[in-house]
C-alpha cells in the first residue's frame, strides 16, 4: 500500500547520510550534538554542510570558534548519541558527563571523538541562514577514518566498524552490506533485453503487492 504522507515525512524519508556529532570547543568550553542534516556541498574547494538550528548551543560554538569537527559514531556511539542530543551543552558538560575519551584533532581546536569510524575537521567558510535552521559550511581542513572501516568507501565488514545511521525519534541503524552494480553496458547487445526483463520484474512485484492487499 502507498501511504499518503505529511510534510514532516518528506524530512525523515530524506534522512541523509551517516549520524555526524559536532564538537566544537571556544576558549575553554567544548561541546558535542549529533547532527543528521549533513552534506557534501562541493569537491574543489571541499566543502561540506551541517544544518544547525540557532537554538543550539552548538550553534553558538561554530559561530563564535569559526571551527568544528563532524566525527561519525560508529553503533558502539548509538546511546552517547542519543544522550548528546537530548540536552544542550549550556546545561552541563555532555563530554565530561559520559567519560567519552577524546584526543586531539590535527587542525582544528575542537577535540576528536573515540568510539568514531570518521572524522572531518572543518573552519568555518560560510553561515547561510535558511529556513529555521542555518547551514555552516565547512572548508575541509583534515580527515581520517578507521582502516577497518574505511577504504575508499565504507566496508561495512565488521559490525562494530560501520557508521550509524538515525532514522527519528529513537531509532537509529547500520548498513547491512555493500552491493555492487552492474547496469549493462550500452554497447552489449542485451542492453535493451536487459532494461526490458528489469522493468518486467519490478511492474510484476507491484502488481503482486497491489493483488495482496485487495
Ligand atoms: C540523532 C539526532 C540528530 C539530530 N540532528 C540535528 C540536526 O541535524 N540539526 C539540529 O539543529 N539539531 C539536531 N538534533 C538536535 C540536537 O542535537 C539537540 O538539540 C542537542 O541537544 C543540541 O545540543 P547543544 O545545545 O549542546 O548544541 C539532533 C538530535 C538527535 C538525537
Amino acid at each position: 500500500m502507498r501511504l499518503n504522507l505529511t510534510e514532516h515525512d518528506a524530512r525523515r524519508l530524506l534522512i541523509p547520510g551517516p549520524l555526524a556529532l559536532v564538537t566544537s570547543k571556544w576558549r575553554a568550553a567544548e561541546n558535542v550534538a549529533p547532527v543528521a542534516w549533513t552534506t557534501p556541498l562541493s569537491a574543489v574547494p571541499p566543502l561540506v554542510g551541517v544544518c544547525v538550528h540557532p537554538s543550539r548551543h552548538t550553534h553558538d560554538m561554530i559561530r563564535f570558534s569559526e571551527e568544528f569537527a563532524l566525527n561519525i559514531p560508529s553503533p558502539r556511539l548509538l546511546n552517547h548519541a542519543a544522550y548528546f542530543g537530548s540536552i544542550s551543552g549550556r546545561e552541563g558538560d555532555k563530554l565530561a558527563i559520559s567519560r567519552l575519551p577524546t584526543f586531539k584533532a590535527r587542525k582544528v581546536e575542537a577535540p576528536l571523538l573515540e568510539g568514531c569510524v570518521g572524522w572531518i575537521e572543518c573552519g568555518l567558510q560560510d553561515a547561510i541562514a535558511i529556513g529555521d535552521h542555518t547551514l555552516f559550511v565547512g572548508r575541509v581542513l583534515a580527515v581520517s577514518a578507521e582502516e577497518e572501516a574505511y577504504q575508499e568507501v565504507w566496508l561495512l565488514d565488521d559490525p562494530d566498524e560501520r557508521p550509524l545511521h538515525y532514522l527519528g525519534g529513537f531509532s537509529y541503524a547500520a548498513l547491512e552490506r555493500r552491493l555492487e552494480a552492474r547496469p549493462p553496458a550500452p554497447q552489449s547487445p542485451d542492453f535493451a533485453a536487459q532494461w526490458e526483463q528489469e522493468a518486467r520484474e519490478i511492474s510484476e512485484r507491484s502488481a503482486e503487492e497491489r493483488r495482496a492487499q485487495e
